[in-house]
């Protein structure tokens, strides 16, 4: 596979807090990973280029999504629990230092599973978190927004992840039952207290992003996205252009156009990557802003994903998959 060393990617300059890592996995006292040698062949995290969420927490592009460690329906335990942890410490080793979670996620059972694995946590690792969803089933996602559960799950997930403060907090949706204000304006009120960084928001559409700028300062938008998915590109055009972090869910979904003799067959075929790897790749390339948080309970799936960072597309590769995707 065609491989390059990626130079730093954002737009919002870096500064205050260390990103750089090696190749391979050590904890120190300090509970700083450094990453050995040892792994020469298997490219890192750190390869994606960095993007400083908020302008002051700077992270490698490629992330980790967490919610596929837990049970059927994002609904309890994984089956595997030790192996969950193996992933989150795996990513870690890898560069990973932008881990995607919510409160919603079980409930619980990922915010916890990334304390038991992670913490004392690295110095350069940036937990998001979010609420506004809560579960009632195996697949069943209700949104609330009302200003006083909102305070409630930010402050169990400071208990959770043991933090005393979130670095990025995301609204998981707008409830459409409760004035956007409110809750936003609890999350104001949590972030003046010190109990949030910054501010995200999920699924929501320009006009939502814009409004919610009036009330809160926001750094990144968390929307469905990938190469067979682009319903958000408006948004993603706005969140490139405001200097806000794009976080796409669902990010390896390639749908039919991974099907055998379809446009990624033959451009992984000609890289020697999976089209998982092409989807990840695209996404890197398409925007400096875009921060990719595939998702996996696999350790050969993780590293997969995290090997994409440095998978470089021909300008006439990454035109013929723009073209494919729409
Ligand atoms: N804001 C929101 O509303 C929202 C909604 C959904 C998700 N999210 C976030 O986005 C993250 C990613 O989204 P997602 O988990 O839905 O989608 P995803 O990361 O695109 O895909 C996850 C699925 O793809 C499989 N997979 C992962 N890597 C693979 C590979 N290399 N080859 C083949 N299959 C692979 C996983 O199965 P295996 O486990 O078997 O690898 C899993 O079934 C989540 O973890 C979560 O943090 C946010």
């Amino acid at each position: 596979m065609p491989r390059r060393q990626r130079p730093p990617a954002g737009p919002v300059p870096i500064s205050g807090r260390s990103v750089g890592r090696q190749a391979g996995p050590t904890r120190t006292d300090e509970g700083t990973i450094t990453v050995s040698t040892t792994d020469t062949a298997q490219p890192t995290a750190t390869d994606s280029g960095i993007f400083a969420i908020g302008g002051d927490l700077p992270v490698h592009r490629l992330g980790y999504g967490a919610m596929q460690i837990t049970g059927p329906g994002v609904w309890g335990p994984p089956s595997d629990p030790d192996g969950a942890v193996q992933v989150l410490r795996r990513a870690v080793e890898l560069g990973v230092n932008f881990i995607d979670t919510a409160d919603s996620y079980g409930p619980y059972v990922s915010e916890e599973l990334i304390a038991k694995a992670l913490h004392p946590y690295p110095e350069d690792l940036v937990i998001a978190t979010k609420a506004g969803l809560v579960r009632t089933g195996p697949s069943i996602w209700v949104p609330v927004g009302r200003p006083a559960y909102l305070r409630q799950e930010v402050e169990m997930s400071l208990r959770r992840l043991k933090l005393e403060r979130i670095d990025l907090f995301q609204l998981h949706r707008i409830d459409p039952s409760t004035p956007v204000e409110d809750s936003l304006g609890e999350l104001r009120a949590l972030q003046q207290e010190g109990k949030i960084r910054h501010i995200g928001l999920s699924e929501v559409t320009v006009d939502q992003l814009a409004h919610a700028r009036t009330i809160v300062d926001v750094v990144s938008v968390q929307n469905r996205y990938n190469l067979a998915d682009r319903a958000s590109e408006d948004v993603l055009v706005y969140a490139e252009r405001e200097g806000l972090g794009f976080i796409p869910w669902f990010p390896v979904a390639t749908g039919k156009l991974a099907r055998p003799g379809g446009p990624l067959d033959s451009v992984a075929t000609a890289h020697g990557a999976t089209p998982a790897q092409l989807a990840l790749a695209w996404l890197l390339r398409r925007s400096p802003v875009m921060l990719p948080i595939p998702g996996t309970k696999s350790v050969t799936h993780l590293e997969e994903n995290v090997a994409a960072a440095d998978l470089i597309l021909t300008d006439d590769e990454f035109a013929a998959l723009e073209a494919a995707g729409r």
